[in-house]
């Protein structure tokens, strides 16, 4: 059979194991949490991709992902103590080193630990995020990306969970921009928000690359959009793009912002969104830089708060204060275009549009793919450049 038709998009919102999709993001390394929401010597309860896990760093900082349960009689492990390198279950006090083996039974006159095994993942930190590798197997080589690996400063964004599927965020396109942010461009007095672009999209050995003109130019022609031209995307599910750098004292001169996203499936309704942002400054500059960019989470608690009040109907988004930062009132306008789509297959029949193609692309490639694992086909072995994007226009 061939498996690429028998799936539709509506099939691939669901990602727990054993899943179409969930099998096909369980072959990639993904990010599962920000490093600072974790301090060394801590344990969290973690969901992501429809499965909870336990994520602990040990007291050196290195982070762990393992199985969520205790395999002795279930109790949650992040409940427990990290010692050194190792994690202790809060119920009975088994203890579990860094590769999961259980080495303490302190109840038992005797103790059978070389029986007992916590199913732990391989993990990674990297670019303020910590990865790990959920599938079976062996993981495939851990993914760099030259972009992140340039001098410069990087700063990881609060992580933003959306109650929606991870598709809504995938399918915004660029068209979204005059609209949906119309009020942050027309408050902050961004003209050039509002203006409508057109985008052409290709395949590549990635993923895809886009390729935005102003409506009404031809494409290549001199736009003045800058390396905002340009859109790359890794398959399966990272995006990275160019902006020009917004924070505090840094605006107005030719200094680009590289942004990366891995947009990441909590469960079948909702998704994280992991943002990780370079610019080329170095030395002192950084230091001020990244301090500028750190006032920044302070709005971050209310948002969300403030995005179901305009769902509901009780404001709009013309009525957020006129001091919040662009930064915050950006999300929340995304927030209620993507939240308030629903799932895909309560919203009826969509009526695609030729502007729509990157969507129609990455549909297209997602089907593609997860067809040929359901159907065991060759998939496409993706390949990251060797060289950073930002190089080139
Ligand atoms: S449940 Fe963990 S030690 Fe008993
Ligand atoms: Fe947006």
């Amino acid at each position: 059979m061939d498996g690429s038709k028998a799936l539709e998009l509506a099939d691939l919102e669901a990602v727990g194991p054993g899943t179409p999709a969930g099998r096909y993001l369980r072959l990639f390394w993904q990010p599962v949490m920000r490093l600072k929401d974790l301090p060394p010597g801590r344990a969290k309860p973690l969901e992501i991709l429809g499965e909870m896990f336990t994520v602990y760093r040990a007291e050196d900082g290195t982070p762990h992902v393992t199985a969520y349960r205790c395999p002795h009689r279930g109790t949650p492990l992040s409940l427990g103590w990290v010692e050194g390198e190792s994690l202790r279950c809060r119920y009975h006090g088994w203890r579990y080193d860094g590769t999961g083996q259980c080495v303490e039974q302190p109840n038992e006159d005797r103790p059978f630990c070389e029986r007992i095994h916590l199913r732990s993942y391989p993990t990674r930190d990297y670019a303020g995020l910590i990865f790990a590798y959920l599938g079976d197997g062996k993981p495939p080589p851990f993914p760099r990306y030259p972009d992140m690996d340039r001098p410069g400063v990087i700063v990881t964004d609060p992580v933003e969970i959306l109650p929606c599927s991870y598709w809504n965020r995938f399918d915004n396109d660029h068209c979204h921009i005059p609209w949906v942010h119309r009020a942050t461009a027309l408050r902050t007095g961004r003209n050039d928000l509002l203006v409508i672009r057109h985008e052409r999209v290709e395949e590549t050995e990635y993923g895809w690359r886009g390729h935005r003109s102003i409506k009404g130019e031809e494409p290549g022609s001199e736009t003045g959009l800058g390396k905002a031209k340009l859109t790359h995307w890794f398959m399966p599910n990272v995006r990275l793009f160019f902006a020009p750098c917004r924070a505090k004292g840094f605006q107005g001169r030719d200094l680009w912002d590289t942004k990366m996203v891995w947009t990441v499936p909590v469960n079948d309704t909702s998704h994280a969104a992991f943002d990780v942002t370079h610019t080329p400054v170095e030395g002192e500059e950084a230091r001020a830089f990244a301090a500028a960019r750190a006032e920044q989470e302070e709005e971050h608690d209310t948002r969300w708060d403030l995005a179901e009040k305009i769902l509901a109907g009780e404001m709009t988004l013309e009525d957020l204060p006129a001091d919040m930062t662009a930064y915050t009132s950006f999300t929340i306008e995304d927030y209620c275009t993507q939240v308030g789509q629903g799932p895909i297959r309560g919203r009826g029949k969509e009526n695609l549009a030729p502007t729509d193609a990157r969507l129609v692309l990455m549909r297209r490639l997602w089907l593609r793919e997860v067809g040929a694992l359901t159907s065991d086909r060759e998939l496409t072995n993706w390949k990251i450049p060797t060289e950073p994007l930002s190089a080139g226009n």
